[in-house]
């Protein structure tokens, strides 16, 4: 395994791989999560780039840049056991060069949800990935589902632009108690691990109520912040009920295949999750 910083070492490690290459981006702390990404791009690419990036352009002035968590040599270890090829650890200087003013902005699907909540956080994504794809030329690029508003935008944004590669998102990876893996568990307190899980119950709740006939997409959100309420640590910031291509919340009946999802505060840790309705 190769480990590269500057984008000219980048260019020469990367022009020796085969293709197609798949390209995994990450902000490191990587867990199973993660892993999973690498293995499945392993599994369908003759050669495996990470890259590590925690990309300070996709944080608000009240988020959690500066405590975000880190451990590039353990990230190493696991990245070279999982069987990458090579590793691109940027730093932000290199990212963003001094004059930096070029950017990427995805319309209409970074509006609602997380979009609404963090003004300017999908810019910063955008752009970053946007550098990555340009960086490393892969022919397939991994995200996970859990973050299913980035892989909407990522999709969007690809195709927009004619990058000549395959977004593949891959499913969830859960804890055994359901909580979605998230380099943010690790902010959470023993209690607040505890209370954790009431995301995922909550959409099995939305789930649930679908399988047993209920089709108003007020009701099914309603199901899900009363499962959110019942736990006294959780508070729910967002919970949806939307249109899977268009991310706009539905009105009236939800289909199968209807994106439920919601942002939960535990203490001051915010997490995400969802679930594609029927699915
Ligand atoms: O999902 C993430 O870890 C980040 O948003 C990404 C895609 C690596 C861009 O910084």
């Amino acid at each position: 395994m190769k480990t590269v910083i500057t984008v000219q070492e980048l260019r020469q490690a990367r022009s020796s791989l085969p293709n197609p290459l798949g390209l995994v981006p990450t902000m490191g702390y990587l867990h199973a999560g993660h892993l999973s990404l690498v293995e499945r791009a392993r599994k369908e690419c003759a050669s495996v780039a990470v890259s590590i990036f925690v990309n300070p352009t996709q944080f608000g002035p009240n988020e959690d840049l500066a405590a975000y968590p880190r451990d590039v040599d353990r990230d190493l270890s696991l990245l070279e056991q999982a069987g990458t090829d090579l590793v691109w650890l940027p730093t932000p200087e290199i990212m963003y060069p001094p004059g930096f003013q070029t950017w990427v902005e995805v319309e209409h699907l970074t509006r609602p949800l997380e979009g609404a909540m963090r003004p300017g956080h999908f810019r910063g994504v955008a752009t970053v990935v946007a550098k990555l794809f340009n960086a490393v030329q892969p022919q397939k690029a991994y995200f996970g589902q859990k973050d299913a508003q980035q892989a909407a935008v990522i999709r969007r944004m690809a195709l927009d632009l004619n990058f000549p590669l395959q977004v593949v998102v891959c499913p969830i990876v859960r804890e055994p108690d359901g909580l979605a893996m998230s380099s943010r568990n690790t902010y959470l307190d023993e209690r607040q691990r505890q209370a954790a899980p009431v995301l995922h119950r909550a959409l099995l709740a939305a789930q649930a109520a679908f399988q047993a006939g209920e089709r108003q997409a007020d009701k099914l959100r309603q199901v899900m912040l009363e499962t959110l309420q019942s736990e006294p640590l959780a508070r729910p910031q967002y919970v949806s009920c939307a249109d899977p291509e268009t991310l706009q919340e539905i009105e009236g009946q939800a289909p199968p295949g209807a994106l439920l999802s919601m942002a939960v505060y535990i203490g001051k840790t915010r997490l995400i999750d969802n679930a594609f309705l029927g699915l």
